[in-house]
């Protein structure tokens, strides 16, 4: 329900020139350069498409350091949406799980979760904090189609519990669509019953909301009960169960930036101290007024149902024409992005060879298509230095909000059938640069034998050298 108004120049760089620029960049996607990309599915974080009234309201932007309207903007849409009085603003996502990690976690606590993303982990590892992630067995399984894949297992959880003991759980974090095994949402009845075991114990839970209108979304497509209630109603719902939540405003909100909101007033005093040392001052907490403006409207917009559907139907889409053509993909369709299940697409290359990060390499070769490893090189090492395998092995292929158009499926779709066809030329990768954190973003890696060069040489004989 929108129409283009906008358009971005890509181009499609010939074969050739992409074997060049992903040997220039270790292999790794994240160190491409958009020139050399044709259709950049990287990530949905930041490369969403805003609406007109988002550009009108930057305009409006507030400069002042300190009590600006734009903030108040932002806190009249987060009372309004969200149903929270309190509103801490962050300049992205991970500087709000920072200031989580500062305030609340201890060194020797643990942090269950439904999944970890990998900017949370890292916080709240540096902290001294242990992740749990209490998922259902079901969530791994990548062949299924069960509709919240994203469920905590409330029995995993209550015995984490009592081993830990509830003074040790810094809270419990509910990822709103856990993006590390495909976007897969959690229903509201697990939502409550999460909270039902742990409010009696003193223990808080924390939504992370940054894909919140696709997790609403989808309960209001698939749990019972909720066909007919509004997007706006199931993000207040889900508000209203939760004592706190924070998000990165690139996803759901389409903007840049971040927020923490809550009704708590004990949780907003204990981090709000924090506000002017790590982000900035109160009332921009790092962002920029403009984005503080684009936000205050993304966030209402976010609740339309077009605009919370505007991903997950294109990802549905996307999954059922590679599914038609028998390409191995992560089911049901989740939020964010369409998945490649790299253990099935390329059987035969091990999990110490990197599947998910050669396959997206190989994926970029044979389509200028980037996409993002999520596998054990999305994995730091363990505190001994020993590789830490993935539970999945997964190549996103991100789909930002309103970007793409049917044909650069069907495009996709095409040339990663073409892949498969062809899938036993892929070989692993090894790394020869290895920084110590989050070393999927900055890593360098090689193929472990010239695989590369006879793929693009069968490309070349059926597309040409042009393409
Ligand atoms: C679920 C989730 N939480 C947190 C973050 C971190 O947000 P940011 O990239 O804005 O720092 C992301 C980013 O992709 C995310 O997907």
């Amino acid at each position: 329900m929108h129409k283009v108004r906008i358009v971005q120049k890509v181009r499609l760089a010939p074969v050739r020139e992409r074997l060049r620029a992903i040997e220039d960049a270790g292999y790794n996607t994240f160190l491409l350069r958009t020139r050399d990309i044709f259709l950049d599915m990287l990530t949905d974080s930041g490369t969403n498409a805003m609406t007109d009234r988002q550009q009108a309201a930057m305009l409006m932007a507030d400069d002042a350091y300190a009590g600006s309207e734009s903030f108040y903007r932002l806190l009249d849409s987060v009372r309004e949406v969200l149903g929270y009085q309190y509103l801490l603003p962050a300049h992205q996502g991970r500087a709000a799980e920072h200031l989580l990690a500062k305030t609340f976690v201890k060194p020797g606590h643990v942090i269950p979760m439904n999944y970890h993303f990998t900017t949370t982990k890292a916080h709240f590892n540096l902290a001294g904090g242990t992740v749990l992630e209490l998922y259902a067995p079901e969530a791994l399984n990548t062949q299924s189609s069960h509709p919240f894949k994203g469920n905590m297992d409330l029995g995993r959880l209550e015995a984490a519990i009592r081993e830990a003991g509830p003074a040790n759980v810094s809270f419990v974090r509910m990822e709103a669509t856990t993006n590390l095994i495909g976007g897969q949402p959690f229903s509201l009845e697990n939502l409550r019953q999460v909270k039902a075991l742990i409010e009696p114990l003193g223990i808080f839970l924390v939504v992370d909301a940054s894909l919140i209108s696709e997790n609403a979304y989808f309960i209001r497509q698939r749990e019972p009960g909720y066909a007919d209630k509004s997007v706006a109603q199931i993000v207040r719902e889900i508000m209203d169960v939760a004592d706190l939540c924070y998000l990165s405003g690139r996803k759901s909100c389409m903007v840049r930036g971040g927020l923490i909101a809550t009704n708590r007033t004990d949780l907003h005093d204990a981090i709000r101290p924090w506000l002017p040392v790590y982000e900035g001052f109160f009332t921009y907490g790092g962002m920029s007024s403009k984005e503080i403006e684009a936000m205050a409207v993304g966030i209402r917009e976010m609740t339309e149902l077009e605009v919370a559907g505007s991903s997950a139907d294109a990802i549905q889409y996307f999954v059922n024409l590679l599914l038609a053509k028998d390409v191995p993909v992560v089911t049901p369709p989740g939020g964010l992005a369409c998945h490649l299940d790299a253990m099935r697409f390329i059987d035969h290359v091990p999990q110490t060879e990197y599947p998910a990060a050669a396959l997206v390499a190989a994926v970029y070769l044979t389509s200028g298509i980037r996409g993002m490893e999520r596998g054990t090189m999305s994995m730091d090492r363990d505190s001994e230095g020993n590789d830490v395998p993935s539970d999945l092995e997964l190549v996103r292929l991100a789909v930002p909000r309103r970007v793409f158009t049917m044909s650069h499926y069907q495009y996709a779709a095409d040339r990663l059938r073409w892949l498969y066809e062809h899938r036993k030329m892929i070989g692993g990768v090894e790394f020869y640069e290895e920084p110590p954190v989050l070393r999927f973003f900055a890593g360098r890696m090689r193929p472990k034998y010239d695989w590369a060069t006879p793929l693009v040489e069968a490309f070349e004989k059926d597309f040409g050298t042009e393409m």
